[in-house]
C-alpha cells in the first residue's frame, strides 16, 4: 500500500470543491468507497446522477454505472471512471447485436406479435447503453435490483411476455416470487441456434431469459445455505437476488445491496447473519455491526470477490482527481447521443415507478 494515497486523494478532493461528486458503489473497497460522498446501490447512485449538480460525477463503480450516468446527467456534466477496465462480466453476456437478433428471430417466431400479447424487453440495469436503449426503443424499460417486481408488473401491464436481460437468476427470482412457475420461463442461449429453444416453448413462455450470470453471486450455492443451517441454528441468510433460484429458494430474505444493509440495521441486537453477496459489503458490514451486538458472516467461506469493481484503487483515484485540478478529463464516459436518448427513455420508465 502506498500511504501518500489518502492525503494525495483529500488535498485533490479540496481545490475541486464541489465541481465534484464522488459516487461509491457498495461493493468498492474500502480504501476508496471513504471517499465516496454518495454510497448506494445501482438505483440509488442512478438517482443522485439524476439529480447532483456537480460538474464532474467519478463513479467508483463499473462501466454500466458510469455509462448510466452519463444517460441521466445533463449535457454540461461529465463522467469519469478511475479505471476503464472496471467492466462488469454479467454486462458482457449480452451483446447489442446478439440481442437485435434475438428479438429478430422472436419477431418471426410470431411470439413478438400483439395477435398474442405482445412482448416487452426489459434489461436489468448491469448491461450496457446500448442495450438500454433498445429496450426505450421497442417500449421496454430498466430495471435494478430493487425494483426488479414493479418494473415486471409494469411491463406485464403492458404486455403478455417479458424478454428479460442479461441476468437469468434476477429475472427467475423475481417472476417467480410474482408466481410465475418456472415452467413458464426458458432460457434464451444467444451462442445456440433460435437460442436453443423451440418454437412452441416460446410462444408459451411468459418469460425468457437471457442466459446471462453474475460470476461473483453465482458461486453461492444450496449447500453453503444447508450448512449455515446445520452449523448455525438461529442464524438468518439473506441474499441478493443475482444468486440461484435454488440459493434464493432457501434463504430467509433476499434483496439488493441496499435492503441487505437495511435489513441488518433493523435487525435487533444479537441478530446474526450470512449474506450472500459481494465479499467487501459483507465484510463492512461485519465491522460496523460487531460493536452493536449483531453478528455478520459471508455465506460462503472463501467469500466472493468482484474483481472488476476491485479494480478501482486508491492510485487510479488519486490520478483521476489530480488530472482534473489539472483541467484534464481523463477516462471520460461517454454514451453517443442517439444511443443516450432511448437509453434515457428506458431509466426514465424506471426511475418513475415507485419502490
Ligand atoms: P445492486 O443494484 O444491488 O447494487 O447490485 C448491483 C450489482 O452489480 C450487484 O452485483
Ligand atoms: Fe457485475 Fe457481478 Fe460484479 Fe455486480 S458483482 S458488478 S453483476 S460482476
Amino acid at each position: 500500500p502506498d500511504h501518500t494515497m489518502d492525503a494525495r486523494i483529500a488535498a485533490a478532493r479540496e481545490k475541486l470543491g464541489t465541481d465534484v461528486v464522488l459516487l461509491g458503489h457498495h461493493y468498492q473497497r474500502d480504501e476508496v468507497i471513504r471517499f465516496a460522498d454518495f454510497t448506494g446501490d445501482s438505483y440509488k447512485l442512478s438517482k443522485v446522477a439524476a439529480e447532483t449538480d456537480a460538474k464532474y460525477m467519478l463513479f467508483c463503480g463499473v462501466h454500466f454505472m458510469a455509462e448510466t450516468a452519463d444517460v441521466l446527467g445533463r449535457p454540461w456534466q461529465q463522467v469519469i471512471l478511475p479505471d476503464l477496465n472496471a467492466g462488469c462480466s454479467m454486462a458482457d453476456m449480452a451483446e447489442i447485436g446478439q440481442v437485435e437478433d434475438c428479438w429478430d428471430s422472436l419477431e418471426r417466431a410470431g411470439v413478438t406479435d400483439e395477435a398474442s400479447g405482445g412482448m416487452i424487453p426489459l434489461t436489468y440495469m448491469n448491461s450496457a447503453a446500448a442495450i438500454k436503449a433498445f429496450c426505450g426503443e421497442r417500449g421496454g424499460l430498466v430495471c435494478t435490483s430493487s425494483n426488479a417486481r414493479g418494473a415486471f408488473e409494469w411491463a406485464f401491464a403492458r404486455a403478455g411476455k417479458i424478454l428479460f436481460l442479461p441476468d437469468q437468476h434476477l429475472g427467475r427470482n423475481t417472476a417467480f416470487a410474482m408466481g410465475i412457475p418456472l415452467t413458464e420461463m426458458v432460457v434464451w442461449d444467444p451462442y445456440q441456434i433460435n437460442g436453443g429453444v423451440s418454437p412452441d416453448r416460446l410462444k408459451a413462455a411468459k418469460v425468457i431469459l437471457w442466459k446471462g450470470h453474475c460470476s461473483v453471486h453465482q458461486r453461492f450455492l444450496p449447500e453453503h445455505v444447508d450448512r449455515v443451517r446445520r452449523e448455525e441454528p438461529g442464524m438468518q441468510v439473506i441474499v441478493h437476488p443475482e444468486c440461484r433460484w435454488e440459493v434464493c429458494q432457501k434463504a430467509d430474505d433476499v434483496g439488493s445491496t441496499e435492503h441487505i444493509i437495511q435489513a441488518i440495521e433493523r435487525a435487533l441486537e444479537g441478530s446474526s447473519f450470512a449474506v450472500g453477496t459481494e465479499i467487501h459489503l459483507v465484510n463492512r458490514l461485519a465491522k460496523r455491526f460487531a460493536p452493536l451486538g449483531k453478528r455478520v458472516i459471508t455465506l460462503d467461506d472463501s467469500g466472493c470477490l468482484c474483481t472488476t469493481m476491485y479494480r478501482i484503487s486508491p492510485q487510479h483515484l488519486a490520478w483521476a482527481l489530480e488530472n482534473l485540478v489539472e483541467g484534464r478529463v481523463v477516462n471520460r464516459i461517454k454514451v453517443d447521443d442517439d444511443v443516450k436518448q432511448w437509453a434515457r427513455v428506458a431509466l426514465n420508465r424506471m426511475l418513475e415507478i415507485r419502490i
